[in-house]
Formats: structure tokens, C-alpha cells, sequence
């Protein structure tokens, strides 16, 4: 099955132009709102928004769709929750680039996710080409599971319940799990590992119209550059988890707004809710 060996999946036309323009009204508010659940680029653009689903009626309808809940449930062979929301902005011009990774990686290591039954829906609220930083993946590269690389140099190494400690620049005063969200990634591939990643498979960039969804396994190696178009990439990235695999405690858990642990079932609601919301019935 083609999500099995690749470790993606895309379904385009997923959302009509009504239901994504019905989300990307509610855009401006989220971002516009100054709140630690908001990470902003070096220019001060917003770059990624956590967890609105928990207080704007359109998101949370969202990740309860079935054409998203049901196809995680199926690949994930168990009920699912919903680990982790974002959206993410992308801004023309100063949307800076997410270098290659695993989000497995982080929520081992930060989160204590124990297996990587976990995969995340991603919408694309805007057309993607070439020109406004496309998701880049490498087919097949979850095959391998978990590749364990270590902070970069300028990190501490991670003390028992992996939260590293980070060792200045310009976000020293930034929390330490800062640099598990933003351009300047705390755990890097090397050149080594990513040519041997796409030995057999080509770098595939995802591109097509608004409203196309992609997804991908949690350990699936992606990327993305700078947007470099007039246009922004807003973007949802929806990640569920097996209720059966739930984040063990540790001592210092990365916000729940970052690593959910409402570990609630996700309930679908009808596939056409977004369409009606707010509309008395
Ligand atoms: C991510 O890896 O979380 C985001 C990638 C992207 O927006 O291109
Ligand atoms: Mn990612």
C-alpha cells in the first residue's frame, strides 16, 4: 500500500474552496493574538500558531472531521488523540525555512512518546508551488525508523528526561524547548545521513491547489525552505497519536499546548460541520 512504503499520502481537493476559506477567515485573529502559544520568525512574522483548536470553533471542527479522523484511525489501526496543532504561516518573504527532521524524534526525546504510531494530517490553506516553500519529503525514509541524531553543538546534551539546555545567542532568554520550533532546529541531519536517506528515493515536493491534504508518518523525513513568492503558505498540521501509545510523565514536560496530554479520543463530528458553523439548526 502506497502509504506503507512511503510513508505519505496525499488526497487532493480534500477541502472545497468555501471550507478553506471558511478557516483561513478565522487567521487573522489567531495570529493577531499575542500569546505564548505564538512563535514568531527573526523578523517578528508570525511563524507558527499552537493549539487553536483549543479555543476557535472552526479549528477544533477540523480536526474532528471524518475524511481526517478516519483515515488516521485506519492507518494507526486504533482510536486516535490529537497530539499536537499548529498552524503554520509561511509569510511571503519572511517565512523561514523548517530544516530536515523526524517529528518522532522530538516527541521521543522531548516528549516521551514511546513508538512512532503517529502521523499528521497537513492542510494546505494556500496553493503550494515551487516558489512558496513546499513540503519536501524523501519517500520511504520511515522505513528506518527512528534516526537517533544528537544536539548540535551549542546545546547541552539532554539530562534523563530529554529537555536540553540551550546555550545562548539571540534567544537566550527564549524557554529551553524554543529550539524545537523554530528555523534553527535542535537536532540536525548531516550531509551523510541525507544522502544515504534518498540513495533509492528522490526529494518529493508537495505541491498543488488550496485545500490539498498530506499525510505523513511521524517518522517520515521532511523539510521545507523559505517562501520566496509575494504569497503566504498558511498551513494546519494536524498530528494524531494512538490512544495506546499516550506520552509517559516526565519531570519537565514541554507545554501542553506543544505535547497535548489530554489523551480524550477524538469524537468525529459530521463530515459537513465546518459548512454549518454557527448556522442554528
Ligand atoms: C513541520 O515540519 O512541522 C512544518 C513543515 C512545514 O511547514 O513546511
Ligand atoms: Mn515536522
Amino acid at each position: 500500500m502506497f502509504y506503507r512504503r512511503n510513508g505519505f499520502l496525499v488526497f487532493p481537493e480534500c477541502f472545497s474552496s468555501e471550507e478553506v476559506d471558511i478557516l483561513l477567515n478565522e487567521v487573522p485573529r489567531i495570529f493577531a493574538e499575542d500569546t505564548p502559544r505564538r512563535i514568531l520568525e527573526k523578523s517578528g512574522a508570525v511563524r507558527t500558531v499552537f493549539a487553536p483548536h483549543r479555543d476557535n470553533e472552526a479549528f477544533r471542527c477540523l480536526s474532528r472531521l471524518p475524511r481526517l479522523v478516519d483515515p488516521a484511525r485506519q492507518l494507526l489501526e486504533s482510536e486516535v488523540y490529537i497530539h499536537q496543532f499548529k498552524i503554520n504561516a509561511k509569510v511571503a518573504l519572511e517565512g523561514e525555512p523548517w530544516e530536515w527532521h523526524q517529528d518522532f524524534l522530538y516527541w521521543h526525546k522531548e516528549d516521551a512518546m514511546s513508538a512512532p504510531r503517529v502521523l499528521t494530517a497537513a492542510l494546505f490553506l494556500q496553493d503550494v508551488n515551487e516558489f512558496n516553500g513546499p513540503m519536501l519529503v524523501i519517500p520511504g525514509s520511515h522505513t528506518g525508523g527512528m534516526v537517533n541524531v544528537e544536539t548540535h553543538g551549542r546545546f547541552t546534551s539532554p539530562q534523563g528526561n530529554g529537555n536540553a539546555g540551550w546555550n545562548g545567542d539571540d534567544h537566550e532568554e527564549s524557554p529551553v524547548w524554543m529550539h524545537t520550533l523554530t528555523a534553527d532546529l535542535k537536532y540536525k541531519i548531516n550531509r551523510d545521513i541525507l544522502a544515504s536517506l534518498t540513495k533509492t528515493n528522490e526529494i518529493h515536493a508537495s505541491k498543488g491547489r488550496a485545500g490539498f491534504v498530506l499525510f505523513f508518518d511521524g517518522n517520515l523525513f521532511h523539510a521545507s525552505a523559505t517562501n520566496f513568492s509575494p504569497r503566504d503558505r498558511i498551513s494546519v498540521f494536524i498530528s494524531y497519536n494512538s490512544v495506546e501509545n499516550k506520552l509517559r510523565d516526565i519531570a519537565a514536560p514541554r507545554p501542553d499546548f506543544i505535547a497535548s496530554r489530554d489523551f480524550s479520543p477524538v469524537v468525529p463530528v459530521d463530515d459537513n460541520a465546518l459548512l454549518t458553523l454557527g448556522v442554528a439548526v
